[in-house]
């Protein structure tokens, strides 16, 4: 049996451990992808700190990868064996990230365009899987439920309407803004540290605000539109309480953790959802199969940009460090690991 190292959390709040693993074979509509490049995310150290999202143990950790396809199931279609790809993966064992192997659906799979590094890339896939469910996915109440820019007629339609998204500079945030942007949003009003700013406005922002300063004010000296359309990306309570206050009634404030939001604001004329981001759930995997079909030619415009990433030293072994420093905050950054790089 072919066997592969991968990363296990063998329980909630224990250290990870590396094994050894089989490396699983597609089944039907599936491919096998060696991840070169796997970008870790802060719910990943929660998971371990904190025993949250997961009830199953042990799992693999890990849920964005970039690799090469190695092998494809039966009526696989859309990629082909020796392909670059980009995706989300799947909390359990068989389908996560920090492994030097994996399974996925193909068809939610994206190409890596040339140009594009697997670190790049690696930092792509659950950021815009997020930022395109909150605002894309016309079949739940926790999205805008806009029309996607890909589609006939979607690309600048929200022209002279405000978007504002809290916390410009996380992965997720900088994928709102530039979504934003191609839907034709303006002003894109984002929240972010000063040092910050050059870069989300070269991501599309128009309005950088400084995160320490008091909402609603801040938004209301840059425009007296109302402001129907929140996305708070980093939704701690502080965020979510500062954003239901600068939202209009008849808006809607989409979160990405758990409503936060003072019982006595919660008003029904102004929306609380959380996002939820799979594509492998049955009624997201539409808007899964078409943001992979359209994802590459976005990002080989240059119109959908990667974060910027640090590479973590030692293949898997690096990861434990990374999450420590993830739990501690990064600015503006996507740590990677080099799963085939683990000694
Ligand atoms: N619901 C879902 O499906 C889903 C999916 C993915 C992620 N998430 C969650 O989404 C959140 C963001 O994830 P991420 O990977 O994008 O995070 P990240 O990149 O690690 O976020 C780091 C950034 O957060 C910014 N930040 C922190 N506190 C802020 C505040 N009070 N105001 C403005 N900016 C603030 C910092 O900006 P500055 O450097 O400018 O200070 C920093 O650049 C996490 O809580 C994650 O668990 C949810």
């Amino acid at each position: 049996m072919a066997t592969q190292k991968a990363l296990y959390l063998p329980e909630p709040k224990v250290p990870v451990v590396i094994q050894e693993r089989e490396i699983n074979e597609p089944g039907p509509g599936e491919v096998l992808i060696e991840i070169h490049a796997a970008a870790l995310n802060p719910s990943d150290w929660k998971i371990q700190a904190l025993g949250i999202l997961v009830t199953k143990f042990p799992i693999v950790l890990g849920i964005d990868s970039a690799g090469i396809v190695k092998k494809v199931g039966a009526g696989v279609t859309n990629v082909a064996v020796g392909d670059r790809v980009m995706h989300v993966g799947f909390r359990d064992v068989k389908n996560a990230t920090f492994q030097q192997y994996t399974i996925a659906p193909a068809e939610i799979v994206a190409k890596i365009p040339p140009g594009l590094t697997f670190n790049q890339a690696a930092t792509l896939p659950l950021a815009v899987s997020a930022a395109v469910t909150g605002l894309y996915d016309r079949n739940a109440p926790n999205s805008f439920g806009i029309t996607p820019p890909w589609e006939e007629g979607g690309r600048g339609k929200y022209a002279g309407e405000p978007i504002l998204v809290i916390g410009g500079a996380s992965g997720l945030g900088q994928q709102a803004i530039q979504f934003a942007k191609l839907s034709g949003f303006s002003p894109i009003i984002t929240t972010a540290s000063p040092q910050n700013e050059a870069f989300l406005k070269s991501l599309g922002a128009t309005h950088v605000i400084d995160r320490s300063a008091p909402l609603p004010a801040a938004v209301q000296a840059i425009t007296t539109q109302p402001i129907t359309r929140i996305f708070d990306a980093i939704s701690s309570e502080e965020t979510q309480n500062a954003a239901y206050d600068a939202l209009t009634p008849g808006g809607k404030l989409v979160i990405v953790l758990w409503n936060l939001v003072a019982a006595e604001k919660l008003v029904p004329e102004k929306r609380v959802e959380m996002v939820i981001t799979t594509f492998w759930a049955p009624e997201r995997r539409e808007l899964g199969k078409s943001l992979c079909a359209h994802l590459p030619a976005l990002v080989e415009a240059g119109e959908i940009k990667p974060n910027n990433v640090e590479v973590l030293p030692g293949g898997l072994t690096g990861i434990p460090a990374g999450l420590e420093k993830l739990r501690k905050g990064v600015s503006a950054l996507k740590l990677v690991a080099h799963p085939q790089e683990t000694p």
